[in-house]
């Protein structure tokens, strides 16, 4: 089965035009293979066909939304990364009151739950609110439920040791063979939101935005434009911190960000101009 580029576009288009999910500003190659491995797992030979059952049963489009979205995430991927947002945290913002955090693309949560041991660790999770957003809606679930395979959380625990080699991370879940779950306390002030960053809006400012490895799928418009909108919900002195393959920077945004950190991909907002809020759609 193969998908040509033509068909994904058309598909694309009236996917948008009739129910407004927008993918006509992803990278194509990367959204080629999604659709072809979607068109596979829901066993489909052509998006023609898909898109005749779509027709008939429109929470077909959820299901696809989900399936073309899912994404690799990992608790303390990039362990070398949080060793250094320890120390910004540390330095720029522990005798911050109300420290507001937004994970953008968290996926089934791992990236929140490291976040919050980050912080629980350091004493600074009872001062911090974490909002953490997907447009994946069984990601989501699997995120607000804290149960991950067990077998995820060997590799998890490597991660953490290798970013705090004297703590110990069973302390921060249950067992419950073959599953675990973390403990609930660590997401006391999390809330997880459905939100889609190529259409929908966030009216709140933040001090640390998370965007890691979900920049990867736009096309260097959408990712530009992005870019512009965290910049404006990012307090003065805030963070965007991106994922190792998310390039961020085009000519047009660079001043944006001070580039110091970016070997650890941290890039601190230079208050370098006044941007109006705008949707990202408009
Ligand atoms: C590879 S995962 C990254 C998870 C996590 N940030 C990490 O780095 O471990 C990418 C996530 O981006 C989400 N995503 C893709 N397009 C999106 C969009 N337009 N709006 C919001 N989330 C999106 C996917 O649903 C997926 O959960």
């Amino acid at each position: 089965m193969k998908v040509t580029q033509a068909e994904i576009n058309s598909f694309t288009e009236v996917l948008y035009a009739k129910y407004g999910f927008d993918f006509t500003c992803y990278e194509p190659q990367s959204l080629n293979r999604r659709v072809n491995r979607v068109l596979h797992v829901l066993g489909y030979n052509t998006i023609h066909d898909l898109w005749t059952d779509m027709l008939q049963k429109p929470s077909l489009v959820y299901k696809f939304m989900d399936e073309v979205s899912v994404g690799l995430t990992a608790m303390f991927r990039d362990p070398v990364m949080w060793s250094r947002l320890r120390s910004v945290l540390y330095n720029e913002f522990k005798s911050k009151q109300n420290l507001n955090i937004w994970i953008a693309g968290c996926s089934t949560g791992e990236e929140v739950y490291t976040l919050a041991i980050v912080l629980y660790e350091m004493g600074m999770l009872h001062q911090t609110r974490i909002l953490a957003t997907d447009m994946n809606h069984t990601a989501l679930e699997v995120a607000r439920s804290g149960v991950y395979h067990e077998l995820k959380i060997v590799d998890y625990e490597k991660n953490y040791t290798e970013y705090n080699k004297f703590g110990t991370f069973s302390r921060y879940f249950k067992r419950n063979a073959p599953h675990v779950m973390m403990r609930p306390d660590l997401l006391s002030n999390t809330t997880f939101k459905y939100h889609n960053l190529v259409t929908d809006k966030i009216d709140q400012d933040f001090d640390l935005i998370f965007c890691r490895n979900v920049m990867i799928y736009f096309d260097a418009d959408t990712k530009s434009k992005l870019v512009k909108n965290f910049h404006r919900n990012i307090n003065d002195n805030g963070y965007l911190i991106t994922g190792f393959f998310d390039s961020i920077f085009c000519e047009e945004n660079q001043r944006l960000f001070n580039s110091e950190l970016s070997g650890f991909r941290m890039f601190k907002k230079s208050p370098a101009m006044i941007i109006n809020r705008t949707n990202l759609s408009a």
